[in-house]
């Protein structure tokens, strides 16, 4: 390769390299519903892409004692916008289940995001409901 045209490669690489950088969030909590911690609870990290469906991060089940925590990375040009998504039955009809959806903090990524009691009772601004 011709030095100049090499350096201008080497250049766009190095540029690729700060836009798209590897970002992670940590995030834990408790789930709750009617003041009772809530066992096996299917809660998934998201990356929320505008272009792509959401990026499966990471995803787990709450243990007996209603916790969960999630580690996940993503690769992004500009800032990841995590979210999380919680599958539950907390206050939905026999037969259904209701779709919470959290947005991770901005100042979280890159750390650790403790959530504390998620009260699933509470609709969230994103909430949606799934009947069979
Ligand atoms: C998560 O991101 C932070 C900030 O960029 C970094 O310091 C840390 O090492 C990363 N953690 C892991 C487990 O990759």
């Amino acid at each position: 390769m011709h030095p100049t045209i090499f350096t201008l490669f080497a250049l766009s690489l190095a540029a690729l390299e700060v836009y798209a950088k590897l970002q992670n969030v940590t995030v834990k909590g408790v789930t709750m519903c009617d003041g009772k911690r809530v066992a096996n609870v299917h809660v998934m990290l998201l990356e929320k892409d505008a272009l792509d469906a959401d990026d499966n991060l990471a995803s787990a089940h709450t243990n007996e004692e209603g916790e969960f925590e999630l580690f996940g990375e993503d690769d992004e040009i500009g800032s990841i916008e995590p979210l999380i998504r919680i599958h539950h039955t907390c206050d939905a009809k026999p037969g259904c289940e209701r779709i919470s959806e959290y947005l991770v903090p901005e100042d979280k990524i890159g750390g650790f995001y403790d959530m504390t009691y998620v009260t699933l009772d509470i609709k969230t601004a994103e909430d949606k409901i799934k009947c069979q």
